[in-house]
């Protein structure tokens, strides 16, 4: 248990949470104007850092604004935050938008984003997931064509999300065209023919940092991968489904829209696919 108060950065200071204020002209409060990241560290180790600087510098060209900091500063940052706050594996959040300006759709003159971080306990996947799974349900997937953006705009995923959970799931899949493009926060993986597929990178869906780990799990082990799209009617005959993201690792589905997945249990390719996550994770934890 975190008994201090958590202390978070705002715009080049580290301050108690409670006295981290931005302003209601912030184009982030007012437009959702502004993109995020979020980055596990375990036992204050970051899980694959450069790959999510590298995305969210991608994501500030795709919005133009300019990247505030250096990989180096944004790094030096990000370990000061995780060693300024109690908990053992964290989540680090952070997030820039496009700043304080009179309210007007056009880009301000003068560009002065706002940057924000904090860290929340991370909290490792239960037993009770590996013994029984998840339940999800595929909903039409109504958001914008730039989904590769990590936009703060989140209002379609936030209500797709809740439209799950409504309907005693944890995930909505989201459907587009026929095809299963990914959850409202994470990506998608399925078995079919005892073969692992994931649709491919585009602007349908996000980049995740943990679907490139398991691509890369699954290569090493020459594991039968795919990364093509995946119809609705491969998700409904997959003999396994999974879910990734950062703070969810990989989920098994094991109930889509109230059938069965396969026996109802978690896999065993999921199974084999924890396990080398599970170890990546370890060896991280181990470096120096
Ligand atoms: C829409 C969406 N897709 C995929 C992901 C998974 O990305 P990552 O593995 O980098 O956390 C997320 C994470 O929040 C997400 O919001």
């Amino acid at each position: 248990m975190n008994t201090h108060e958590p202390i978070v950065y705002l715009n080049g200071e580290f301050v108690a949470l409670n006295n981290a204020h931005v302003s209601v002209l912030d184009r982030g409060f007012i437009f959702g104007d502004g993109v995020y990241e979020v980055i596990p560290a375990y036992g204050k180790h970051l899980f694959r850092l450069q790959h999510h600087l590298e995305r969210l510098n991608n994501n500030l060209k795709a919005i133009q604004i300019k990247n505030p900091l250096s990989s180096n500063d944004w790094q030096l940052l990000i370990e000061q935050l995780i060693i300024k706050n109690n908990f053992n594996n964290q989540s680090v959040y952070l997030q820039i938008t496009r700043g304080v300006a009179p309210r007007d759709h056009n880009f301000p003159h003068q560009e002065n984003p706002t940057v924000f971080m904090m860290t929340s306990a991370l909290e490792k996947q239960s037993v009770d997931i590996a013994n029984n799974g998840v339940h999800a349900v595929s909903l039409p997937d109504n958001r914008w064509q730039n989904c590769h953006i990590k936009s703060i705009s989140l209002l379609p995923n936030v209500l797709l999300r809740q439209q799950a959970l409504d309907k005693g799931a944890v995930e909505a899949i989201l459907i587009r065209d026929g095809m299963a493009t990914e959850g409202a926060a994470s990506n998608l993986f399925i078995v079919l023919d005892d073969c692992l597929i994931t649709p491919p990178k585009g602007p349908l869906l996000l980049p995740g940092v943990t679907r490139d780990l398991v691509v890369e799990l699954a290569i090493k082990k020459n594991t039968c991968l795919k990364e093509q799209t995946i119809t609705e009617d491969d998700l409904n005959n997959a003999q396994e489904i999974w879910l990734t993201s950062s703070t969810k690792e990989i989920l098994p589905v094991t109930k889509l829209n109230d059938k069965s997945v396969s026996s109802g249990k978690p896999g065993s390719h999921w199974h084999e696919m924890m396990a080398d996550y599970q170890h990546y994770i370890q060896t991280l934890e181990q470096s120096s």
